[in-house]
């Protein structure tokens, strides 16, 4: 499921971002990928041992606490601390697959179940670096307003296009989720999203409280903990 999260920075913060994005040491991005991503891989990005991507990490994942659609579709169970990059003067990342599995620290790993990226910058600042995902129903091309997400499952194909006019910086991180398989993830969020809006709608007590039953066993027999 690709989804777009609208809004999980509001302006102010992605002004405070980008003022301390601009003024900020980048690396080259091929620091945190295998042989097969540095291939095609042409960005920089914030260091993993730069203090400002540890802070703003922390900002995106407070932002993320605060956004229940998020929660609903993506069901965390472990979120990467959130990375940064920026593409710019032609910059691009070809075709590729993300890691299935991640570090996090010395001890700790993640399995990459979702790709989240969180645009810090509006589509009419660039030209090109639009994210294109490749799965079974085709490609799809994405640009959202700065302070928007989009997920997506970390087993599609995809890349970003070469920024050819000014510049594209991103936060992106991983998710492992409660629910490894992304159409059970994707059922069990109709079924969210349909009974909120039920609820709203002032529909019978009785059968709400059946259907969350149902969301909440569905939720038991396919969540690992
Ligand atoms: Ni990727």
């Amino acid at each position: 499921m690709l989804l777009h999260i609208p809004q999980v920075l509001n302006t102010q913060e992605v002004a405070e971002f980008r003022r301390r994005l601009d003024a900020a040491d980048w690396t080259d991005g091929r620091e945190t990928v295998g042989h097969q991503g540095a291939k095609v891989k042409r960005n920089v990005q914030l260091s993993e041992t730069s203090p400002l991507k540890v802070e703003l990490g922390r900002e995106v994942l407070a932002a993320l606490r605060r956004t229940p659609l998020f929660f609903a579709a993506a069901l965390p169970r472990k979120i990467l601390p959130p990375r940064f990059n920026r593409y710019s003067g032609g910059g691009e990342y070809g075709f590729h697959i993300d890691g299935a599995v991640m570090s996090i620290g010395a001890e700790e790993h993640l399995r990459s179940d979702i790709s989240c990226t969180l645009f810090l910058n509006d589509p009419a600042e660039y030209d090109g670096g639009r994210l294109i995902i490749s799965d079974t129903y085709g490609e799809h091309a994405v640009a959202k307003p700065a302070g928007d997400a989009v997920i997506y499952p970390s087993s599609s194909l995809h890349r970003v296009e070469p920024v050819t006019r000014g510049a594209r910086m991103a936060s992106f991180f991983w998710v492992q989720s409660l629910v490894r398989d992304d159409s059970q993830r994707r059922t069990l969020f109709e079924l969210d999203t349909s009974i909120q809006k039920l609820t709203i709608d002032g529909a019978d007590e009785d059968v709400l409280l059946q259907l969350t039953g149902v969301y909440h066993n569905l939720l038991r027999r396919w969540s690992e903990t």
